[in-house]
């Protein structure tokens, strides 16, 4: 067994007790499992087995270097979002070949960035993006290999703050306009159509609308080829989600079972930019009690209590931002008769929320709280708000804890500040 379980009574990571982790390290505090991480990496790896793809992991997911290390020891190649993120995957040891450059908005400093490194692609937006991009390869006297973002109008049934996929959304080249514009950009001489890119969203637990998208793919690159631009490789993005309250969600090779015999048809060879799925479950946020009060006014329930925590929404944003549900656990089981709490965070705002209606067993100041499934999007999207400090990250491996990136200081944040 890998990752966050019980042992005698205690929440653990590996075989490593959270409570003494956190002891060692302070809260807030993110812990990672690497088993976890290789585990689900090589699940999707396996289930794609025997047809020709790639894993471009999502940094944005969490980029932290010791993780992304991790990632690219296991073979996985980058999906990177901004010139930061690309360093980052060349620290980490990826070469440009690895890398594809995904982005609504990328700057021309960074397209500089990534066309001077030779990216494997860069997932293209739009016209404008495409003619910026064929004039600063003409410029330095290179040819740069793009894929269009297709936006296929699908539906990924997710939270609409994480669907990508819709007409109405930013996202993409709508599908319709794409021959044509491939016509006019095949005509350019510093920029190579090599692929063809769709992400419709992300916590996608239905298969259809990811095998919608694939379809899409397929059946454009038939015609594309058929007016003389053939491509390489289909990008079919990430999305793929977890389960967050532990229902059954489709896994690795459901997601393979769906999409592989569409894109097999077309014989091209696939990336694939999971974050979610690889890391979510492989993180989890460990917080303390630093406060407990009763609801008070007219409408709140008597025996509500407000569990004020040492975390909140600075360290997980998700459930403020998407209403986003995240188990939250006693790290040493109490045995106290479990009440009705909301779980709160300790910051000026009535949304700091880590979790509502929950069952927790007499929570009590000091006690050990770990939040659940936070290693995506969790650490990635923290803040100062309130002049708070990034929480310190460990990770767990060989039975050890190690510190990979130490909590941030308020020196560090005032460095910038003249
Ligand atoms: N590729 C592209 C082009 C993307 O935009 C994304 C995620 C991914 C891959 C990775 O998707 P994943 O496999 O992780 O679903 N902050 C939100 C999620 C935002 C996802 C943005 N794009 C959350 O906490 O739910």
């Amino acid at each position: 067994m890998t990752g966050f379980y019980r042992q005698h009574g205690a929440l653990v990571c590996d075989g490593v007790p959270l409570d003494a982790i956190a002891a060692a390290h302070g809260t807030p505090l993110y812990v990672y499992s690497a088993p976890t991480i290789a585990e689900r990496y090589r699940a999707i790896d396996r289930a794609f087995d025997g047809y020709p793809h790639a894993i471009h992991y999502a940094l944005k997911a969490n980029s932290t270097l010791a993780i992304t290390r991790l990632l690219r020891s296991l073979g996985s190649h980058a999906d990177a979002n901004s010139a930061g993120e690309i360093d980052v995957a060349m620290r980490a040891g990826f070469i440009p070949a690895q890398i594809v450059f995904t982005g609504v908005g990328k700057t021309n400093a960074e397209l500089v960035y990534a066309i001077d490194l030779g990216v494997r692609s860069i997932n293209v937006e739009s016209e404008g993006e495409i003619r910026r991009i064929d004039r600063l390869s003409r410029e330095r006297n290179v040819r740069t290999r793009i894929a269009i973002r297709v936006n296929p109008d699908v539906d990924a049934k997710t939270h609409p703050h994480i669907s990508t996929g819709l007409k109405i959304n930013k996202f993409g080249i709508p599908i319709g306009d794409v021959r044509a514009l491939c016509a006019r950009a095949g005509a350019l001489p510093n920029v190579e159509i090599v692929g063809l890119h769709a992400h419709v969203g992300s916590q996608i637990t239905s298969m259809e609308p990811l095998a919608h998208a694939a379809r899409a793919l397929v059946d454009l690159a038939r015609e594309l080829a058929a007016d003389g631009t053939p491509i390489e490789h289909l990008d079919i993005g990430g999305g793929l989600g977890v389960s967050y309250d532990g229902s059954p969600v489709p896994g690795a090779r459901d997601y393979a079972n769906a999409v592989l015999p569409i894109l097999r048809e077309s014989g091209l060879s696939i990336v694939l930019e999971p974050g979610r799925h690889i890391i979510a479950p492989a993180g989890a946020l460990l917080t303390r009690v630093v406060d407990v009060k009763p609801g008070g006014g007219a409408d709140a329930a008597p025996d509500r209590l407000f569990v004020v925590m040492d975390a909140g929404m600075t360290e997980l944003l998700r459930p403020m931002m998407y209403n986003a549900f995240h188990r939250i656990e006693p790290v040493v089981a109490s045995g106290a008769t479990p009440i009705a709490c909301d779980v709160v965070g300790p910051l000026c705002e009535s949304s700091d929320t880590l979790g509502k209606d929950r069952m927790l067993p007499g929570p009590q100041v000091g006690d050990l709280y770990a939040v659940l499934d936070a290693g995506a999007y969790g650490s990635v999207m923290a803040s100062n708000y309130n002049r708070r400090l990034l929480p310190a990250e460990v990770m767990v491996d060989n039975g050890q804890a190690t510190l990979i990136r130490r909590r941030q200081t308020l020196e560090d944040v005032l460095a910038l500040e003249i």
